[in-house]
């Protein structure tokens, strides 16, 4: 008989903890968030050993908390899934220690999860009917990748970064412009009341024009010699026109570059994934440019596409199904690449 699978995902790979409890992979009972970006923020950004111990602090609350409010007992739970990488080292321990002890004392399976597939699969609890293939845009604070999801877990690396992930170049270029941690939503506000074709920041040129790949340290880099020529010839900075054109320079790269996966692919829809995918530019504009081509674009709610461990429950469900589980053995991998086991 047919029996639901409830899945209590578990993620600490940077500076939130969370858990979830999700079954069939696309039903969220729960998901509790708990961020620490209010004690990093002071610093400018993550500290790595700060993160780890808050994690130690909260995860036994919030596991407790995702349990509760999706009223099931642990004795209810068919499998853990964790994030083991990538991430921060001392993080990422934090919540697979502590999910082997539940997995181990309940008698239940493990399955360790790569954490930019668990960001995928926020679009399986977004879409029900969601499924493989599809072209997918993977815009993190640590990756950018354009993919061609065959198969559930299954990916053609179709363009990546060759430097600086978006959202890194997002919070870098938020902090020169004094806006502070995490500049994505900062920028993503400011930008708003800016006007985005007054300065003209560079695109990436690559050699073979064919190339999916981004580049975003460039961009950076031309964003603040523009800052420090003002600074030196004593000029005012309008930040918010600074936002606007900084943020119109890598939206219109990634949508240029998702429109040309999805004609290679002949795709008429695609997913967009992690937390830049939150940005409500890269949202219009790449929902307009996909109405235009007859492409279908899905992005996650706000919440789903920041960390969370409702996409760490969804993307272990479809690891299970495709019989993978994890032993107790398993150890952290800060540099799990997409697609590695
Ligand atoms: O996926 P995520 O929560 O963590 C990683 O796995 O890296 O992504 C965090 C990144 C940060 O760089 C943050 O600045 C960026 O996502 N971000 C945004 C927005 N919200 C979060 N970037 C641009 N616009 C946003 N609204
Ligand atoms: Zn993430």
């Amino acid at each position: 008989m047919y029996r639901d699978m409830k899945i209590l995902g578990i993620e600490s790979s940077c500076d939130e903890t969370s858990a979830a409890v999700v079954v069939n992979g696309r039903q969220v009972l729960s998901n509790i968030i708990s961020s620490q970006i209010n004690i990093h923020k002071k610093f400018g950004g993550v500290v790595p050993e700060v993160a780890s111990r808050k994690h130690i602090e909260v995860i036994s609350i919030v596991v407790k908390e995702a349990l509760e409010e999706a009223k099931v007992n642990l004795s209810d739970i068919d499998a853990v899934g964790v994030t083991y990488g990538p991430g921060l080292v001392g993080a990422l321990l934090v919540g697979l220690q502590y999910a082997k002890g539940l997995s181990y004392a309940l008698h239940k399976p493990m399955i360790g999860v790569n954490h930019i597939e668990g960001h995928v699969s926020a679009n399986f609890i977004q879409y029900k009917n969601l499924r493989p293939p599809f072209v997918c845009l993977i815009v993190s604070g640590g990756h950018t990748y354009l993919v061609y999801m065959k198969d559930y877990g299954k990916f053609e690396v179709m363009g990546q970064t060759r430097d600086d992930a978006a959202g890194e170049a997002y919070d870098k270029v938020a902090r020169a412009i004094g806006l502070g941690y995490p500049g994505g939503p900062k920028i993503d506000k400011l930008a708003k009341k800016g006007n985005p074709d007054i300065i003209q920041f560079p695109r990436a040129n690559f050699h073979d024009s064919s190339s999916l790949d981004f580049s975003f340290s460039g961009l950076k880099s031309s964003v603040l010699n523009y800052l420090n020529q003002k600074k030196m010839k004593g000029e005012s900075i309008n930040r918010a026109d600074v936002a606007a054109s900084f943020q119109k320079a890598v939206v219109s790269v990634l949508v240029d570059n998702s429109m040309k996966a999805c004609k290679l692919k002949h795709a008429d829809k695609m997913a967009v994934a992690g937390g830049v995918a939150a940005n409500t530019c890269l949202r219009d504009t790449l929902i307009g440019r996909g109405h235009d081509n007859d492409i279908n674009v899905m992005f996650p709610d706000f919440v789903l596409c920041t960390d969370n461990a409702a996409m760490i429950g969804s993307a272990a469900y479809f690891e299970y199904m495709k019989g993978v589980t994890s032993p107790l053995s398993l150890n952290a991998v800060p540099n799990l690449k997409l697609g590695e086991r």
